[in-house]
């Protein structure tokens, strides 16, 4: 099975035994435990330092449309909506989305469902793109630079984008026993629903990007770079940069 589809089966898993705890992995709310209020709750603050941001990098950023990739079952859409008018979501888990069409009915927003690419989106259409705790999930550092290159491709002229990626993760922690163990069982023939249900075992992997290699891609790939932040997005074992980048 290619990468990326085995990519997306993973997620359509979690997406439907485990949604919010896929999004926010506390332990404390494994096995449909996040009270969804609280979930919800928890996008304030994280939207609110990027719009903060936003304000005094480029208070000039048209507001009209922007995305978000890997939307999740769409955690953030009515916090960014305070500031655009139109949220539009997207994600490659069909689970996801169908949970975000639920949660958000009430607000200005659409949701999509993408593969590989973002093919479904026409040049230049956003204003704004922002991505947070995706990219580390992604197969590997090629598919990474790829949607980043998608990202451009979509941003209108002078667009913004604002995307998450761990800078480097300690070696204990690559090693990733859980997700092997999960594939190994997986392999003998275990189904994915048992293996989490019954054994607490997920296939979530972490990738990350040196931010001397991410910055020079930036640069290469034709990127603006107003601002690199650190960020606290993967806990205190992982470092992670937020990239405030301009098409
Ligand atoms: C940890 S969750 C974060 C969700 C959301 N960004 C949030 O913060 O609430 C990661 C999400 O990325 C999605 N995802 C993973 N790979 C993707 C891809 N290649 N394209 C789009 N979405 C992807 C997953 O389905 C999942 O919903």
């Amino acid at each position: 099975m290619r990468k990326i589809e085995q990519h997306k089966k993973n997620w359509e898993t979690l997406g439907e035994v485990d949604p919010l705890w896929a999004v926010l992995s506390d332990n404390s709310k494994r096995f449909n435990n996040w009270d969804l209020d609280d979930f919800i709750k928890t996008g304030e603050l994280e939207v609110g330092n990027v719009l903060n941001q936003l304000k005094i990098l480029v208070p000039e950023l048209n507001r009209e449309e922007m995305l978000d990739f890997g939307c999740g079952v769409g955690r953030l859409a009515r916090y960014f909506l305070k500031y655009f008018q139109k949220y539009n979501g997207t994600d490659i888990s069909e689970n996801m989305i169908k949970k975000a069409r639920e949660i958000n009915s009430a607000y200005n927003t659409e949701f999509f469902v993408n593969y590989a690419d973002l093919k479904i989106f026409p040049d230049n259409k956003f204003d704004f793109i922002y991505s947070g705790i995706v990219l580390q999930h992604l197969p590997n550092k090629e598919f990474i630079k790829k949607y980043i290159l998608e990202f451009k491709r979509i941003l209108k002229a002078q667009g913004v984008l604002v995307f998450q990626v761990p800078s480097k993760i300690p070696w204990t922690y690559r090693f990733q026993p859980v997700r092997r163990l999960y594939n190994f069982l997986k392999f003998l023939g275990f189904s994915e629903k048992f293996l989490y249900q019954k054994i607490g075992l997920y296939p979530i992997k972490m990738s990350f990007i040196p931010e001397s290699d991410m910055r020079k891609f930036l640069r290469d790939s034709g990127f603006e770079v107003l601002a690199i932040k650190e960020d606290t997005y993967c806990g205190p074992r992982v470092q992670s940069r937020t990239y405030y980048c301009r098409k």
